[in-house]
């Protein structure tokens, strides 16, 4: 079992398998985002290195996030080896959505059918507003896709002042009928485009007064470890959650190591790269002991993580949220 500074089991890996993305997310990087270099990303085979090491100390779930998962060459059969791999329970996927509906069947086969599709509105002119690009039928035909095909769907919307507040509940109309978990996002400061970040004037409670206004939103009981505070409400298949990721309330039961898609180790997304895998693997060094250090020196929240680290320019692409 892996334990961090403060007791916390560790048990949940998120890796982001590229930085690269085919949408420019304002609130993710900047419209001229200059990427990594393909040979500095883990490949493949460091990949299954890093994850039989870490399964072997007790992950059994990993997250595949990006940039956008699917730009990945070969992400399926890199699936494949981690579906193989000793111990990993559990494979979710988070997506923007935008090539994600050609592998749908595949994802169902694999097992890995938990997936979180980012989608910011409902309104095709305003995603191109939020996205920078001109892709929002291809998103919605993989919502309909994942939810004709019985995967679990959680929706993740980030709230942002002035940008899309107005369709909140509009998203919550989209769980009457769809078994989806819409969950509302407080945005975080990570753009890419160095601080200038002021904190944020939709906080979850600010989220859950104006769903409150139309609906009646009774509390669920939540699984451990969960961002997601969840509510249903009566008569409608689906659910909805609030995650406080800028207000932070989950840190004390975080179960989660970031790997990047560098290999940069992160034990907080508001904390700072603290080791490099492929940079360990490629001198020959064994992983365990650096992993085992850096949770040592986890600090016990977002907060003082952020006091200990420089966010200017991070960008959700290469951390992978
Ligand atoms: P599951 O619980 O497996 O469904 O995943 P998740 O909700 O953690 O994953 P997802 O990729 O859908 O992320 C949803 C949002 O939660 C993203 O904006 C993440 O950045 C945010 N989030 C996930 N983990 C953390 C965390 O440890 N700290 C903070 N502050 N935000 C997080
Ligand atoms: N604030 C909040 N959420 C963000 N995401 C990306 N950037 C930010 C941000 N600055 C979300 C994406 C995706 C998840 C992994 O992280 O919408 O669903
Ligand atoms: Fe791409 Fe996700 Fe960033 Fe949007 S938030 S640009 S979809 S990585």
């Amino acid at each position: 079992m892996l334990l961090d500074a403060q007791q916390r089991v560790i048990n949940y890996v998120r890796l982001s398998v590229t930085d690269r993305c085919n949408l420019r997310c304002t609130y993710c990087m900047p419209a001229d985002m200059k990427f990594a270099k393909k040979d500095t990303l883990l490949t493949d085979e460091e990949i299954i290195t890093v994850l039989s090491t870490l399964a072997a100390a007790g992950v059994s779930k990993v997250r595949i996030t990006g940039g956008e998962p699917f730009l990945r060459p070969g992400l399926l059969s890199l699936l494949e080896k981690i579906h193989n791999i000793e111990g990993i329970a559990n494979i979710a996927v988070t997506t923007n959505g935008v090539l994600t509906s050609d592998y749908i069947p595949a994802l169902k086969k694999l097992g890995a059918d938990h997936i979180n599709l980012s989608l910011d509105t409902l309104q095709a002119d305003r995603f191109i507003k939020i996205t920078r690009r001109d892709s929002f039928a291809a998103v919605i035909k993989t919502f309909d896709s994942l939810l004709a095909h019985q995967l679990q769907v959680k929706i993740n919307m980030v709230v942002m002042d002035n940008v899309n507040t107005d369709e909140i509940n509009d998203f919550v109309a989209l769980t009457k009928d769809a078994p989806v978990s819409v969950r509302f996002i407080e945005e975080m400061p990570f753009n890419g485009q160095g601080h200038g970040f002021s904190g944020i004037n939709w906080n979850y409670h600010r989220i859950l007064e104006t769903i409150s206004v139309q609906y009646q939103l009774q509390k669920l009981s939540d699984a451990p470890n969960t961002t997601s505070i969840n509510y249903r409400i009566p008569g409608h298949q689906g659910s909805i959650g609030v995650i406080p990721a800028y207000s932070r309330t989950f840190c004390g039961s975080c179960n989660r190591l970031r790997i990047a898609a560098n290999g940069g180790v992160r034990t907080c997304l508001y904390g700072n790269d603290v080791l490099n895998l492929k940079k360990l693997i490629n001198t020959g060094q064994p992983l365990m002991p650096a992993i085992i250090d850096a949770l040592n020196a986890r600090y016990a929240d977002g907060f003082e993580a952020e006091k200990h680290a420089s966010l200017d320019k991070a960008s959700m692409s290469l951390i992978g949220g």
